[in-house]
């Protein structure tokens, strides 16, 4: 038969986001992990499902490993940021993170789609994701094709609505 055409993406985000909860949603039953612990160092989590491949990422508090994320970065054709929508405490380090990301050589002039999930949205202290949009200053972000989607990942609510836009783009 013809080979589905393959894609790269990449799912990043800082520590707790709900990174993991979302991949294992995607997840065929039988590859579901049930008990998810928390990524300590430098964890690259892979997953294939039809047309797609999934690398997880996890960026925070480990930028000595920055520069082997690159071979990650070459190979991506989108992007999954995954924004935990109640820490408002860390908005602004989930925008440095996504900044340094942008501005890397590898992804600065490619014009990959980025989707964001503003996950977590069923917590009583979420924002909306247009506020979301605002505080990681998506505004600016003109170069590449962008999509937010609110997302409870616990329940897959979002998930699939922010995906289908994500592989429509990839097509
Ligand atoms: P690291 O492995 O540390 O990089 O974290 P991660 O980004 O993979 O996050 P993970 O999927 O482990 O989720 C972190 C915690 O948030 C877990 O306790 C999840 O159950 C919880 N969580 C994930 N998504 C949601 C969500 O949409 N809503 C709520 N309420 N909790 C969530």
């Amino acid at each position: 038969g013809v080979k589905k055409k393959e894609v790269n993406v990449l799912v990043v985000g800082l520590d707790n986001s709900g990174k993991s909860t979302i991949i294992n949603h995607f997840k065929p039953p039988e590859l579901k992990n049930h008990e998810i612990v928390p990524t300590v160092g430098f964890n690259v989590e892979k997953f294939k499902s039809k047309a797609l491949a999934f690398t997880a990422l996890d960026m925070s508090g480990q930028g000595r490993y920055r520069n082997l994320w690159e071979q990650y970065y070459k190979e991506c054709d989108g992007i999954i940021f995954v924004i935990d929508s109640s820490d408002k405490l860390r908005f602004v380090v989930a925008k440095d993170e996504l900044d340094l990301l942008l501005q890397h050589p590898e992804l600065k002039d490619k014009r990959i789609p980025v989707l964001f999930f503003a996950n977590k949205m069923d917590a009583r202290d979420s924002v909306s994701s247009v506020k979301c949009s605002y505080l990681m200053g998506l505004e600016t972000l003109r170069d590449k094709p962008w999509h937010i989607c609110a997302s409870n990942a616990l329940t897959g609510d979002g998930l699939h609505e922010g995906v289908d836009w994500l592989t429509d783009q990839l097509k």
